[in-house]
């Protein structure tokens, strides 16, 4: 993200991070992140509870970033780091001076010891991983209202060190095997800390403590969809003003909310390309154009581009040629459209906030690229255009909320993800437009199943696939020799993991059934029951 965004103008960015902090960042909460695992998981509980909140990386927050921001309170997250190293990630220590209540957790725990005047040490053989149990001790607080049942409480550990003394002015409130201060606060200055993760669901009543350190933290509890929207389309309004705006649409989630909430603020001052590349499913373009112009009066540019696609991807068999291809003709097209239009100062995508959230990296090791995804992130530095990105703030599930808020019909909010290559890459080999259009009349088939037998909100994605391969049938005595088809259909969170969809078997021979006697070209249907890893959600 950060080479994208300098890749832009850099002139506006201030200015707006300025009018952004003013009116979403009033009643914000910081995480400052250390790297866990399990960072996320303390803004879903805090959004869960209608609070607004940032993760930043501990690297990149200095005296300027705190006092700019005004947090209302700040939360220290795990880490996979020991304290006791020569260069432990540390925070900038103006945030014990600002009179905001901490909570840390883990090794933000640790840390925040270490910088108050506490001890940590190794434990060595009594570390401390998965579920265990913490006793309460001393008095009762309201940091841990709700939280002791019994005197036994659940809790999730993931810890080597553990904190051996505590400065004066904190008294110890909870205690577990292998870590005598598992619970521990200063409760003059609101300061809490914790050995173990409330974030994660095996702390029972994890969440409790996050709510009452919030409420000690007088944090207003009132963040909704609405209030987002009403903020969002101010913020738009001042950061665009007179200026027109460019917007990529695809038909999915992401770009639909992103296109409709900036029409919402500015009207006519946005302009939306759609490019047809000829790969999407039966009737997807028609009915994207039609929402977008009919339903919502969207100014729209439809690129019509089917052909240059195919005859580019003529030929083509192997998976990573056909996506760069893809997502080079994209952006050229797109640009051919976007430059007659004049005077286009930003560029709107539907970035979301897991792509933002920078992830601490200790070992510096680049990933390996498994697939080259491509989005409009790719446009030429030539274009000199500002980004606009509303929904930078927000979760998948949040996107679906603002797009209820919105006005955009469920069909559209709650529709599996879609990939940009779109069905290039479900057709394993050479495309052919008979291939697309056998893989066409057998996905909408499957899909009307799924929806006709109530199951696709319990399913993250399904599709079909058209094999390479032909294979021998018999239908009514004769013999065919025909494709195979693969049927698809995953659970998953966030689409990094994901595990094959349990389908009854009545389903699945109902739905073979109805394919092989409906789709000419089809006379075998086989059903993918590989998770991820080891395989991927699409073939290619
Ligand atoms: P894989 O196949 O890598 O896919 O397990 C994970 C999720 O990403 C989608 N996907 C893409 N989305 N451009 C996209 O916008 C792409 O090139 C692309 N490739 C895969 C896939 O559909 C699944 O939801």
């Amino acid at each position: 993200m950060a080479s994208l965004f300098q890749s832009f103008k850099e002139r506006d960015n201030v200015k707006l991070f300025l009018i952004e902090s003013k009116l979403m960042k009033d009643n914000l909460v910081l995480i400052i992140d250390f790297g866990s695992q399990v960072t996320q998981l303390i803004a879903r509980r805090l959004r869960e509870l209608k609070v607004y909140c940032e993760i930043h990386p501990f690297n990149k927050i200095n005296d300027e970033f705190i006092k700019t921001i005004c947090p209302k309170a700040i939360i220290l997250s795990g880490g996979p780091a020991s304290v006791l190293d020569d260069n432990a990630p540390t925070p900038p220590s103006i945030i014990f001076d600002i009179g905001v209540p901490i909570l840390g957790i883990c090794y933000g725990q640790q840390i925040m010891m270490k910088m108050l005047g506490g001890n940590v040490i190794h434990g060595s053989g009594t570390s401390e991983f998965g579920k265990s149990f913490v006793k309460k001790k001393n008095k009762s607080i309201s940091f841990l209202k709700d939280f002791f049942k019994d005197n036994n409480e659940q809790v999730w550990m993931s810890h080597g060190d553990h904190v051996s003394s505590i400065p004066s002015n904190f008294e110890v409130y909870g205690v577990s095997e292998n870590a005598p201060f598992a619970i521990i606060g200063d409760i003059k200055k609101h300061f809490y800390a914790v050995q173990f993760h409330p974030e994660v669901v095996h702390t029972l009543s994890g969440k409790n403590i996050i709510k009452n350190f919030l409420q000690l933290a007088n944090v207003s509890f009132d963040w909704n969809m609405k209030a987002y929207l009403e903020q969002a389309v101010h913020i738009i309004k001042e950061k665009v003003r007179d200026k027109k705006v460019i917007c990529a649409l695809s038909g999915g989630v992401d770009s639909s909310v992103t296109a409709i909430l900036i029409h919402k603020a500015i009207g006519d001052q946005l302009t939306c390309i759609y490019v047809d590349n000829g790969l999407m499913r039966k009737n997807e373009s028609e009915e994207v154009i039609k929402l977008y112009t009919d339903h919502f009066k969207l100014n729209l540019i439809e690129a019509n581009e089917q052909q240059l696609f195919l005859s580019n991807l003529l030929g083509v068999t192997d998976p990573e040629e056909k996506r760069k291809i893809i997502g080079k003709l994209f952006i050229d097209v797109f640009q051919k459209y976007a430059l007659e239009i004049e005077g286009v100062d930003f560029l709107a995508q539907g970035t979301l906030y897991p792509d933002v959230i920078e992830s601490v990296s200790f070992s510096g090791a680049p990933s390996v690229t498994i697939k080259s995804h491509h989005n409009v992130g790719g446009l030429p530095k030539k274009m000199n255009l500002a980004l606009i990105e509303p929904l930078k703030e927000l979760f998948k599930d949040e996107v679906r909320l603002l797009g209820k808020e919105l006005g955009v019909p469920n069909k559209f909010i709650e529709r599996h993800p879609f990939p940009g290559p779109g069905l290039a890459i479900r057709c394993p080999g050479e495309i052919t437009d008979e291939k697309l259009n056998i893989l066409r009349n057998a996905d909408e088939i499957y899909i009307d199943q799924i929806k006709k037998h109530g199951l696709y909100n319990e399913i993250w994605q399904a599709f079909t696939v058209i094999l390479p391969v032909k294979t021998v049938g018999v239908m009514g005595d004769a013999r065919t020799y025909d494709y195979v088809c693969a049927l698809r259909a995953v659970t998953s969170i966030d689409g990094m993991t994901a595990d094959y969809y349990q389908f009854d078997h009545e389903f699945l021979s109902e739905t073979a059934t109805k394919i092989i006697n409906n789709v000419a070209g089809i006379n075998r249907v086989t059903y993918d029951i590989t998770s991820k890893p080891p395989g991927t959600i699409e073939w290619e």
